[in-house]
Order: structure tokens, then sequence, then C-alpha cells
């Protein structure tokens, strides 16, 4: 394995010409994916970010969808993003993990501990109950694409405020947009509150089909909500199989 040849100075410049106006720092990850793109010599324009406001109405129009590069210049941004105070109090952004082209994306609520330390959604004790779900539909962890609706850490694992939310679900929007996944999991009341907005309960929601621009969205249980109270799991298994039926066109 060869050793970035990227300097910091470079990826400065090179940050500034695709658009990124602020960028305090410079993480390894960020040197790690433009490096990967100048070897494959895809580097593509990216548009700097436009403001998204969640919204239940209207297709995502086609030209939205890209390849997995897409996603790679919107990871790039996300890292450098310092629009919250979330970001002051943790290691790392947790952008997304998957399958660029998957056709069934699962929301969560945020990064805990592990995310955190690993910068990858869903890998602690909540992401390997997810794990067990997931074959339910005939898929594999990397067949889907995860994500959080906040992609730093809250402090002490809380909940999210509305305005931490408010500015992160745009790059979660955008995710969604360049995925373009034909179903969307919504795991707990946190994700369904700041996706679809109100003030959902999730026991009486959970299983009942929803839309966001065009994407059917089922909610169901968050994992760690199960690991408290395994009782409940039958409803998820439920929902994975009315999740199955939807992708196998039942
Ligand atoms: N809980 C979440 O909601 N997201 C994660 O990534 C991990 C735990």
């Amino acid at each position: 394995m060869t050793s970035p040849r990227v300097t910091p100075a470079f990826v400065a410049a090179y940050l500034k010409e695709i658009g990124v106006e602020f960028v305090p720092s410079v993480s390894a990850e960020v040197a790690r994916v433009i490096d990967e793109r100048r070897r494959g010599g895809t580097r593509e324009t990216i548009v700097p970010s436009t403001k998204t406001t969640p919204s239940t109405a209207g297709a995502l129009p086609a030209e939205t969808a890209t390849s997995g590069s897409g996603l790679d210049a919107l990871r790039v941004e996300t890292l450098a993003c310092r629009r919250c105070p979330l970001r002051e109090g943790a290691k790392q952004v947790v952008f997304g993990v998957g399958n660029s082209h998957a056709r069934l994306m699962f929301i969560g609520e945020g990064p805990g501990a592990d995310e955190d330390d690993q910068g990858e959604p869903f890998v602690g004790a909540a992401g390997k109950r997810l794990n067990t779900w997931i074959p339910r539909l005939g898929l594999a962890r990397q067949d889907v694409y995860i994500a959080n609706i906040v992609k730093c850490r809250p402090p002490d694992n809380r909940a999210p405020v509305p305005e931490e939310a408010g500015v992160c679900v745009p790059w979660l929007i955008r995710q969604i947009e360049i995925i373009r996944p034909e179903a969307i999991c919504l795991l707990g009341a946190t994700a369904l509150r700041f996706l679809l907005g109100g003030e959902p309960k999730i026991t009486r929601e959970r299983g009942q089909w929803r839309e966001y621009k065009g994407i059917p969205v089922l909610p169901t249980y968050h994992p760690a909500y199960i690991l408290r109270d395994p009782r409940r799991e039958d409803e998820v298994f439920q929902d994975m199989e009315t999740l199955k039926g939807r992708l196998d066109g039942r």
C-alpha cells in the first residue's frame, strides 16, 4: 500500500478550488479521500452546499442521482463541518457507511462512543443488534447504507436537540438525494421526528408506511431500545418482513 502523496497545502488549495470555503483543519480521512480521488483520476466538480430543508413534498429530481464519487465529495464537505457545537465534543464526524447504490437506507439518531471512536455508524452494541436484522431482508450490511440524524456524538449519548438536528439534517438529505434508495427504515423516534417532523410516538407509528420526497419510509424501533426490551423485537421482525415485501415488489 502506498502512502498518500498529498500535502496539507495541496489539500487546502484543492478544497478551495472545489468550493469549500472554511476548513479549520485537514484530517487524515479528508486527505485519504482526496488522495484516492486523485489516483483514480475521476475528480469532479463539487457543487458547494445548497441549503436544503426537510420536506415531505415532491419526488427527488433524477439528476441528483450520482455515483459513489458524489458521496465521497459530500463526505469531504461534511467532515469539515463546524456548524454546531456538537463537533467540539466529538472526536470525529461520523458520515455514514455502506453501498452508494443501496436499495435500502437505515437512519439512526447519532453516533455513540464506539461510533465516535471508529468513525462508522452502528458499530457498538446497538449496531451488533442491527446487524442481526439486516439478513432478514435477504441483504448483508454492506448492501445497505447506514447514516444518522446527527453526524457528531451528542454528549452523554443524549438525543440531539432540534437546533443540532436542524443544522445537520441537510447533510443527511444530500446523502438520501445521492443514494436515492427504494426505501428508508427509520430507527427510533428521534430519526422519525427529525426526518419527517412532528412529535411522534414510535410505539404507535412503527410499521406504518410514510413517505419522504417520494421514497417509502418505514419507522421501527431503535436497536438500543430492543436491547433494553427484547420482548418487542418480534415487532421489528414484522417490520423487516414489511420492508422485504416492498423491496421484493410484493
Ligand atoms: N445509535 C445510533 O442512533 N446511531 C449509531 O450510529 C449508533 C447508535
